[in-house]
């Protein structure tokens, strides 16, 4: 039995289709659930925690179903949300005790405290909330939501807003969490953080799942070079065998490459005939940003000059 299941699951908001079809397997890993703003995140988080019904479709956690059992699903999860889960007028101790005894945890002071020293909040547990720092807020949250020792927890953005430090320290806690058992279902807007600390991603766009592997595996398949250049001047891009603009960003453009190697001569040429100027090349392996942006490019369709070149030139490559 998977720790999460779902099947063709949907959302509508009216008409607006926030979730399309949904159809994944969630087990004994930590799960990035990747994806623009409004691309159906929270949504999907809101329907396997049994806070909003699902138009159709259907779901389990731990086997539950999340339409017919909510409350022996909500007996299995946790949840942290996107914005903040805490009273800041009261301690530390108190809001995880709160919670402790809406759940009728047996022995809950010893767990309270417990969970508390998980969180290394021991020292400030006493102190109100509002004397925290984002990232004490935020490990107090994870000590809110594993007081009743949930199988699954769901973290929504679970490192927004806190800085290198305090965001590796959430990580350190979510992924000791995992080597216990727990099966975690995340979304971040960090590539870098999923890249690293989660087994495997999915990737959402417009309610879809649009890529879905292993990091590794994801970036593996998507078998190109990428070459970033820095320029002056006004750009267009330019057409050069096996290499594909990707986008601008400011002074710098990004293409992928078959080989990135061979086409960087080419490259430059062709930038410079059509009245660039190179400052700098650069080439490297693709990241989970480019993954990303190939799988988010193919479904979504911003608005911009820069990326309505890109897509028409697509269609002319194909
Ligand atoms: N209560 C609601 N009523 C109507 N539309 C909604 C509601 N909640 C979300 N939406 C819409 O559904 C779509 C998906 O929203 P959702 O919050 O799930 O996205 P998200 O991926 O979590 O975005 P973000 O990265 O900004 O948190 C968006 O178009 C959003 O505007
Ligand atoms: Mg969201």
């Amino acid at each position: 039995m998977n720790a999460i299941e779902t099947t063709n699951l949907t959302k509508y908001y009216d008409a607006l289709c926030a979730v399309d079809n949904l159809t994944l397997s969630v087990n004994n890993e930590i799960f990035a659930l990747l994806g623009p703003n409004g691309s159906g995140k929270t949504t999907t988080v809101l329907m396997l925690t049994t806070l909003l019904r699902p138009t159709k479709g259907s779901a389990t956690v731990c086997g539950h179903d999340i339409s017919g059992d909510g409350e022996g699903v909500r007996k299995k999860l946790s949840y942290v949300p996107q914005d903040m889960a805490v009273d800041i007028k009261l301690t530390g101790r108190e809001n995880v005790r709160f919670f402790a005894d809406l759940y009728g945890v047996p022995q809950a002071s010893d767990r309270v405290d417990d969970v508390l020293a998980v969180m290394d909040l021991t020292d400030r547990a006493d102190d109100l909330i509002k004397t925290y720092s984002g990232g004490m807020r935020r490990r107090l949250e994870l000590a809110q939501a594993l007081v009743h020792e949930p199988s699954v927890l769901f973290l929504d953005e679970p490192t927004i807003g806190l800085d290198v430090a305090a965001r590796k320290k959430i990580w350190e806690h979510i992924r000791a969490l995992r080597k216990k058992g727990m099966t975690i279902f995340v979304t971040t807007h960090y590539m870098d953080e999923a890249d690293q600390f989660c087994d495997r991603v999915g990737i959402i766009s417009k309610g879809r799942i649009a890529a879905l592997g292993t990091p590794m595996e994801l970036k593996a398949r998507l078998m190109k070079d990428v070459i970033t250049v820095k320029i002056d001047g006004s750009f267009v891009p330019p057409e050069v065998d096996g290499v594909v603009f990707v986008g601008s960003n400011g002074d710098e453009v990004s293409f992928t490459a078959e080989n990135g190697r061979e086409a960087l001569p080419a490259l430059a040429d062709a930038l410079g005939k059509s009245g660039c100027l190179v400052r700098a090349m650069s080439l490297r392996e693709p990241t989970l940003d480019d993954v990303f942006l190939h799988a988010v490019g193919q479904q979504e369709e911003p608005q911009g000059f820069e990326y309505n070149k890109f897509r028409i030139m697509l269609r002319r490559r194909r």
